[in-house]
């Protein structure tokens, strides 16, 4: 008999908790879409989930109220949910998928947390990376797109001088930000916090 793994657990423990939560709220964080189905594999996506609880990476970087936070492929807006219990300025979120950009600019509205803004574009073209020094990633995009990305943050810290923080969970490109002088401030198995300063 297959052997069941803890993530295999954590992992229909999440699922069990989203459904609840739209039951009792209509915030609607649920299901997984490929890149295929959501009409986006062209530009290097890997596809849709929503994150585990992002509470405990985010006090470990203690942000402030002149922090901003952005989500790179926000889907329909998981992390924002979590990171609004934070005093961040804004909190917001882009996301190439129409289909997941509308669900989320719904929860949002349910939310009702005036710090959240949603745009529907793609964070290789997305131009306000200055307004922003925090920048949560779930494994959205294969290398080239994360390459972009890295760049992206490193000139935006070169711009601001401020200190930028990377939430990377499923890092599968690490050394992409490493390479480009990002240091790690913490890391759990494959999810890290990088940092520049
Ligand atoms: C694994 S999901 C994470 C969703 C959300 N960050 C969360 O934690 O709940 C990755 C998301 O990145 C989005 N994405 C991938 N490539 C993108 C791009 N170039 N621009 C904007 N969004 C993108 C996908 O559509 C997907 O919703």
């Amino acid at each position: 008999m297959k052997k069941l793994r803890p993530k295999f657990f954590k992992y229909q423990i999440k699922k069990l908790k989203l459904n609840l939560k739209y039951k009792l709220t209509k915030i609607d964080f649920r299901g997984y879409y490929s890149a295929n189905n959501l009409g986006i594999a062209e530009s290097g996506a890997t596809g849709y989930e929503p994150c585990y609880n992002i509470v405990k990476y985010l006090k470990k970087c203690k942000p402030t109220a002149n922090d901003s936070f952005l989500d790179l492929g926000s889907g329909k807006g998981c992390a924002q949910y979590y990171a609004r219990k934070f005093a961040f300025s804004k909190i917001d979120g882009v996301e190439l998928s129409k289909q997941l950009y509308d669900v989320s600019v719904q929860n949002a509205q349910i939310i009702g947390d005036q710090r959240i803004h949603m745009f529907n574009e793609d964070f290789v073209k997305f131009d306000k990376y200055n307004d922003y020094n925090f920048f949560f990633l779930y494994n959205p995009c294969f290398e080239n797109a994360m390459q972009a990305v890295a760049k992206k943050i490193r000139a935006s810290f070169d711009a601001t001088k401020k200190r930028t923080v990377v939430i990377y969970n499923t890092a599968k490109f690490k050394d992409l930000f490493l390479n480009l002088g990002f240091k790690v401030l913490y890391n759990h198995k494959n999810d890290y916090i990088l940092e520049l300063k």
